[in-house]
């Protein structure tokens, strides 16, 4: 292909769910597909960049021309995600799990008597907030936000709480009454600091060439080359 915009920028995509362990057996997980970031790292290959894919556990083939990492939990998507540094943007599409199970069984953990047990909590590592708090932060950071509710006020109020340049917003109750994880589709509002671009429903495919070359010009802007 001709048009290659992002020829000569490496770009970092974290795609997937995160499963969190808490025995051998058992996890606890979300309903993301990866489809979306999987999608946006195959669009910015395609236009040319170096693309570095952080994957959660997910059953979807490696696009063309990306180098994918596969990772289970959060805490192993945080390191991949720090080795991977630096890189000129990064997209961080992974719903990463917010909480973990406090301990880890090692053993499968029994029925015992009727009293079922108490699963306590911890909280992940925020990886998107860690990345932009750190020494090698990308000059395109990019976050995603799924939302059910006020869907482009969180999302700005994200964008400034994360640090992030970007925020993609959508809404995951539905799109044309089919969810949006696991589905094809996607209506997505990219909030930067300028405003809010609203792109029309469309499979996730072409959310992802938008976004990678809108990734294109803002990278020209902010590192000219
Ligand atoms: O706060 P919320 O989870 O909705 O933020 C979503 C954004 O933050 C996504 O870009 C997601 O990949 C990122 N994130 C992260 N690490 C977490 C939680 C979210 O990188 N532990």
């Amino acid at each position: 292909p001709e048009h290659r915009p992002l020829f000569g920028r490496h770009v970092l995509v974290t795609a997937g769910p995160t499963h969190e362990p808490i025995d051998p057996v058992r996890y606890i997980a979300n309903r993301s597909s990866g489809k979306q970031g999987f999608a946006i790292a195959a669009a910015a290959a395609a236009l040319g960049a170096r693309v570095t894919l952080v994957a959660g556990p997910v059953t979807l083939p490696t696009p063309p021309g990306v180098d994918r990492i596969d990772v289970i939990s959060a805490r192993e998507m945080s390191d991949a995600v720090k080795k991977a540094l630096p890189v000129d943007a990064a997209v961080m599409v992974a719903a990463v799990a917010d909480w973990r199970s406090k301990e880890y069984h090692g053993e499968k953990m029994k029925k015992r008597g009727s009293a079922p047990p108490a699963l306590l909590l911890t909280e992940n590592p925020d990886i998107l907030a860690q990345v932009a708090a750190g020494k090698q932060r990308p000059k395109l950071l990019i976050g995603f936000a799924a939302e059910t509710e006020d869907v482009i006020e969180n999302a700005k109020v994200k964008r400034k709480r994360k640090a992030a340049d970007w925020i993609v917003a959508n809404d995951v109750t539905s799109v044309n009454g089919k969810g949006v994880m696991g589905g094809d589709a996607n209506a997505v509002h990219i909030v930067t600091g300028e405003g809010v671009e609203d792109l029309p429903e469309m499979p996730k495919e072409q959310v992802a060439l938008a976004l990678a070359e809108k990734m294109a010009v803002a990278l020209d802007e902010i590192d000219p080359r």
